[in-house]
């Protein structure tokens, strides 16, 4: 019986990494481990990234518009979701940028690339409804992001996981709202 198999294998660093990360300064913090996933990753968290505007957007619209038929409450909700979303887009807007690519806040592409829509209505309840269905969007594409980044990128993993507690918080608010 080989006993070798059985003692622990050594844990060793891999030497051409660690050396070609002394060169290639102008990669930042992207080392030759992060693999050659960039690209893509940069592409769902543009989308992310459209998502958040569009959903400033909408909770904005909503506040100043339920600000106007006196629900002081549920106009104040919808502010402070629209300041979260919009923490939301620039701590994705930093990542893209940290990984070497550019964030797209072209207002013409906007809601093709976002995955929640955009919502003009006028009455209290279907704002709410809007709401909390763009929410659930946002949670089950953060799953998918979350699932589909695995181990590529810790980092961006961390940060949509952050994220994601957020929304599904929003989501659960607004639900209690429509049960109100
Ligand atoms: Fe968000
Ligand atoms: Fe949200």
């Amino acid at each position: 019986m080989n006993t070798k198999n059985n003692s622990s294998a050594a844990l060793t660093l891999d030497e051409a990494g660690l050396s070609a990360a002394r060169k290639s300064l102008s990669d930042g913090a992207i080392t030759p481990a992060y693999g050659p996933h960039r690209d893509a990753i940069v592409k769902l968290l543009n989308d992310a990234l459209a998502t958040e505007l569009v959903c400033v957007l909408r909770y904005k619209r909503h506040y100043f518009m339920a600000s106007g038929v006196s629900s002081p409450r549920i106009a104040e909700e919808f502010l402070v979701h629209a300041n979260e979303e919009s923490a939301h887009a620039d701590r994705i807007a930093r990542r893209i940028v940290q990984l070497g690519g550019e964030p797209d806040f072209s207002p013409d592409t906007l809601l093709q690339r976002s995955h929640a829509d955009y919502d003009a209505s006028n009455d209290l309840q279907t704002m709410v409804r809007v709401n909390l269905i763009a929410e659930r969007i946002a949670v089950e594409a953060y799953r998918q992001m979350i699932a589909l980044i695995g181990d590529k990128d810790p980092t961006t993993r961390r940060l949509l996981e952050d994220v994601l507690a957020d929304e599904e918080e929003h989501a659960d608010e607004l639900k209690d709202w429509l049960e109100k």
